[in-house]
This record gives structure tokens, sequence and C-alpha cells, in this order.
């Protein structure tokens, strides 16, 4: 196994206590101006926090099941500082959404309007796969494969494949063009939890396969089913759909390049490499 420190729940909850931030004292005023102007790129801007937004939602709604699906006691408590990170950065990118993009309205809302304009792969990915999967773990917390399957899809594929490529690009984007600042300092913070929440997973996982090599298999048939739909998510409208199309100054192929090589390094780490799929 590679050699490496893996922090676990009780090492990560301590460093979330550390971590506290407030999606309402964000600045947003020059955000409010930027966009008021109008912005370049407007689209594919409004495209990546839909999704984000959409995603956020999701994520937040659908994981008490993992809570109730804890080993011990540590794992509970920091599966509970998960639940409350979620709820944190769905308030932001609502706040973000209320004074910035649209008026002010319930989340429900923005949710609504957010999802006319993701995906049909992002819609299979968040509205069927990973509803499934909270279902079937809420059915049956002690489910072990059943657990291994939601934090493959939430862990691994949800915030790290999609979450971390996403974070990448658009952040790139927006600091090189210096625009939308507070966006970004939330998006920052934000990232910063979504880093806790995958060393859990890859904590999870490793551990498990290495006390279960079976549970290996769960791995990997989730990553089966999904990495189709995942790859046809990362390309936004207006790509071109030859992977050479470029959008917010970067290639498909790039992004895509990106996202494999963080699941690769993951995967090896946890145990079960991407080649053995
Ligand atoms: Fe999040
Ligand atoms: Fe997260």
């Amino acid at each position: 196994m590679a050699e490496l420190q893996l922090n676990d729940p009780q090492t990560l909850y301590r460093r979330w206590e550390d971590s506290q931030w407030n999606p309402f004292t964000i600045d947003l005023s020059r955000d409010r101006e930027q966009w008021a102007a109008g912005i370049e790129e407007r689209e594919v801007v409004l495209f990546a926090l839909a999704s984000l937004m959409v995603a956020e939602e999701r994520i937040t709604t659908k994981f008490s099941g993992l809570v109730g699906a804890h080993g011990s006691e540590e794992e509970a408590t920091f599966l509970a500082t998960q639940q409350v990170d979620e709820a944190r950065h769905m308030q932001f990118y609502a706040r973000f959404q209320d004074e910035v993009v649209a008026d002010p309205s319930a989340i429900g809302e923005h949710v609504g309007r957010a999802r006319t304009q993701v995906s049909p792969a992002f819609e299979h990915i968040f509205d069927v796969a990973l509803v499934e999967a909270h279902e079937q773990l809420v059915a049956a917390p002690a489910d072990l494969a059943a657990k291994v399957r939601f934090i493959t899809l939430y862990h691994l594929v949800l915030e790290s494949t999609l979450g971390l490529t996403s974070f990448h690009f658009i952040t790139e984007y927006l600091k090189r063009e210096d625009l939308l600042p507070g966006f970004v300092e939330g998006y920052s913070l934000i990232h910063d939890d979504e880093t806790r929440h995958i060393g859990y997973g890859v904590w999870f996982l490793r551990q498990t396969v290495d006390e279960r090599p079976e549970m290996a298999d769960a791995v990997r048939a989730t990553l089966r089913d999904l990495l189709p739909s995942v790859a046809d998510s990362l390309e936004p409208p207006g790509a071109g759909g030859d992977g050479g199309g470029e959008v917010l100054g970067v290639t498909q192929d790039a992004l895509r390049e990106f996202a494999l090589g963080g699941l690769t390094r993951r995967l090896d780490i946890i145990g079960v490499p991407l080649a053995s799929l």
C-alpha cells in the first residue's frame, strides 16, 4: 500500500472546529457591481453556478443516511460536521443568487431555476444514482456494501472527481479575469471543507478495502456505472462535444485529464487501482 498517513475522523473533526466560517459575512459588493455591469462568458458562469446550486442541494438533503450508518462515535461526530458544512455551502450559493444574480427568494426557488440549466448526465448522477444509493443506505444502515457504494459515489465521484475539477478550473478562470472576488472567497472556503470530506471518504474506503478485500468489488461496480455520466457532465454548454472545444479558456481534454488524474491517485491510495476496473 502507498506510504501515506491518512487522517482519521477524530483528526478531521478537530480540524473542523478550527475552520468555522460564515457564509453571510463574505463581502459580495464587488461581485454585485461586476454582475450588474455584465461579465464575459456569463452563460458559462451561470451554468457553473446552477450546477453548484443543484449539487449542494442534493448533497445536503441526501446525506443523513450516512450519519445513521456510522461505525464509531468519532465517525458519527465527523459526519455530523459534514452535514452542517453541506448546508452552509448551499446557503452560500443561495445568498449569492439572492444578492448578486437574481431577486431574493427561498432556496427551493433558486434550485428550481438552476435545474433548468443542468445537463441530463448531471441529473442522472444527482437525481437517480445519488438518490438510489442514499435510499439503500437509509433502508439498511448496517449493510457495508451499501455504505461503500454511497461513499464511492458521494466522496470519490461527486466531491473529488466532479467537485475538485470544477473548483480548479472555475476559480482559475475567475481569478485570471479578476471576476467575482466574493464568490471566489466563499468557494475557496467551501473547497477547504470539501478537502476534509474527501479525506474522510478516502480514509473510510481504504480502511474498509484493507479489512474486507471483497468490498473492492462494490467500489469498482459503482465507478463502472457512473464514470460515463461523469465524463458527460464535465462538458458544459458550447463545448462542441469533440474534446477539443475550449470553455473558460480550458479544453475538455484538459478537464478530463485533471479529473482522471485525481481519481487515479485516490484509487491507488484506497487500493483499488483504476486499471482494475
Ligand atoms: Fe459541499
Ligand atoms: Fe462536501
